[in-house]
């Protein structure tokens, strides 16, 4: 396995981790509201994308990123912060990141091989699941939360950094 690979395996990890951290965070603010079996749905897959590149950090042997413990606390704050904003911001801040996630995702999938076909396939399958997210926030007010474009154009920015964070770190 090469290192480009390794470093996918462990930037994938970490970013499902703070994914899965995000929909904690919507879920202490907003999960008794009317929109908790959608976050709940969500953290769900998220938790199933997280398992996947969690157990292929050990069979594979990848170091897993050293920032787990800062996204643990920044990817619930994002979370918690949003939806402290309103469900709109909440939504907005999922349109933000997956939207992110897709392309990060897109463009793994331009660089794997055919050696890692499984890889190839599981990346593929987890990215139509962060597009139904993004639909989900679309669906579900985002564009009608204050500020949306500001909003959601620090969020992608800080996703970019935290995935170029977690490749390196
Ligand atoms: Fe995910
Ligand atoms: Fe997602």
């Amino acid at each position: 396995m090469n290192d480009q690979v390794k470093t996918f395996i462990r930037v994938d990890h970490a970013g499902e981790y703070g994914a899965a951290r995000i929909y904690a965070g919507q879920l202490a603010v907003l999960g008794r509201g009317k929109y908790g079996p959608q976050l709940e749905h969500m953290k769900a897959q998220e938790q199933v994308h997280l398992d996947a590149f969690a157990g292929m950090i050990v069979q594979r042997r990848v170091r897993p990123s050293a920032l787990l413990p800062f996204w643990h606390v920044a990817g619930f704050a994002l979370g918690a912060v949003t939806a402290a904003l309103g469900p709109e911001a909440a939504m907005a801040c999922t349109v933000a990141v997956e939207e992110v996630i897709d392309e990060h995702y897109s463009a793994q999938r331009e660089a794997l091989g055919e050696e890692e076909a499984a890889l190839s396939t599981t990346v593929e399958q987890f990215r139509l699941e962060e597009r139904e997210h993004r639909d989900i926030g679309l669906a579900n007010g985002a564009e009608q939360a204050p500020g949306y474009r500001l909003l959601t154009g620090l969020i992608r920015a800080g996703c970019k950094a935290a995935i170029r964070l977690s490749e390196a770190v």
